[in-house]
């Protein structure tokens, strides 16, 4: 069956004016396109690109805070849970699963008019898979729990969700190998392939991604090497995997200087070389390690996602860009990586007052540079 996820279609009007609009607005200064302009979501559909980002269900969610809510509203055209479709917020119970906040997630998409995407059937690593799961996964028997499991959550979306983060994370930075988690010490490597099977099974309109965050700073090699094999011998045996989701969460070492362009360039020529398509979920940039200033940091800040972005959508391949939520005060990078000085950090688009910044800006500019491509087909 035909996949239903394409991208926006363009028609050769639009491309042609998305074309001309990116020379013109190009030449002009990034703070004459800050907010107030032209929503995010537009300039990348003209690119044949579906911008977006993670919300929450909590008290962080765009349905808690209006102000938030129209931000969202106006720049996204998808929508994926931070949390609410992992299996801690779900349960261990494939019969008696709590949809609950993922559902209020999906009806916000709805009543917005975005598309929505699915995080994450298989998080295989030992960190996130509890104690108790861990027994209910043995008792059950991995292979049974893993299908019933997939068959209940994908089931119940449905058509709703276009894109799927089938398994995350399952490389082991260090060594580059497969984690070592309940599912592989039952099913070694088929434990993913089960997992994709039955995604296509269950989500047969979705596409399926393999999601990580294997980057391009000093210190990711091994990481990268290991997604690549992990690529290769879904090929080899036949595993239905669309695409690979670059997480991107950027910015550790803080410096120009340390990152590997050339080498990143080489990881995404042998990704795209095998057939995959790209895209980035989870943008953000750690801040922990520039300058307390805020106008320099935010600098520092604008100018890594640009770089980055600019290489990235250089890729016609790549045809989704979400940011790991767009407001600082709630991004997971303040309770997960504070900045030594105290300062909260501030990784994403929009302030603590909800002010567009100039990573907005960043964004901006590098959508309109992008060249049009055909969507997400
Ligand atoms: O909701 C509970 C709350 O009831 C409790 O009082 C509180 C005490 O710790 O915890 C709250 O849950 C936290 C949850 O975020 C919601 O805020 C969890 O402890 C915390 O572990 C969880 O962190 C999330 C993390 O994944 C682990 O699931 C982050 O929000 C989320 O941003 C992060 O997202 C991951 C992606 O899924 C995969 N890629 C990396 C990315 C960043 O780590």
């Amino acid at each position: 069956m035909k996949p239903n996820w394409q991208g926006p279609m363009l028609t050769r009007r639009q491309q042609l004016a998305g074309v001309a609009g990116g020379l013109i607005m190009g030449a002009l200064p990034s703070t004459l396109h800050a907010a107030g302009d032209e929503p995010l979501k537009d300039l990348a559909a003209r690119k044949g690109i579906l911008f977006g980002t993670a919300i929450s269900a909590g008290q962080s969610s765009p349905m808690a805070d209006p102000g938030y809510g129209a931000i969202v509203a106006r720049e996204c055209a998808v929508l994926v849970p931070e949390n609410e479709m992992k299996v801690y917020v779900l349960g261990h119970d494939p019969q008696a699963l709590n949809f609950g906040p993922a559902d209020r997630i999906a009806a916000f998409a709805r009543d917005n008019r975005m598309k929505l995407r699915g995080h994450t059937l298989l998080w295989n690593y030992g960190k996130y898979i509890s104690p108790a799961l861990a027994e209910t996964v043995r008792a059950t028997g991995a292979e049974k729990w893993l299908r019933a499991y997939i068959a209940q959550v994908a089931g119940h979306f449905g058509d709703r969700i276009y894109s799927w983060d089938v398994v995350n994370e399952t490389i082991d930075p260090k060594t580059g190998e497969i984690r070592d988690t309940v599912f592989t010490q039952a099913l070694g490597f088929d434990a993913l392939k089960i997992a994709f099977e039955a995604a296509q099974e269950h989500a047969p309109h979705a596409q399926r991604v393999y999601n990580d965050y294997m980057s391009w700073e000093v210190g990711n090699e091994t990481h990268r090497a290991g997604v690549l094999r992990l690529l290769e011998r879904f090929r080899k045996e036949n595993v239905p995997v669309d695409a690979l989701g670059i997480q991107s969460h950027l910015g550790n070492d803080g410096s120009h200087s340390k990152l590997q362009r050339a080498e990143w360039k080489q990881f995404l020529d042998r990704v795209t070389a095998m057939g995959y398509r790209l895209l980035i979920t989870e943008f953000d940039i750690n801040d922990r390690e520039m300058p307390r200033d805020i106008a320099q940091r935010d600098a520092q800040t604008a100018a890594v996602a640009k770089s980055y972005l600019d290489q990235m959508l250089a890729y016609p391949q790549l045809d989704q860009l979400l940011c790991w939520g767009l407001w600082d005060k709630h991004s997971w990078l303040n309770g997960f990586a504070p900045r030594a000085d105290g300062l909260p950090q501030r990784p994403l688009p929009y302030d603590d007052a909800l002010k567009p910044k100039p990573l907005r800006a960043a964004i901006a500019d590098a959508l309109r540079a992008a060249p049009v491509r055909k969507g997400i087909a």
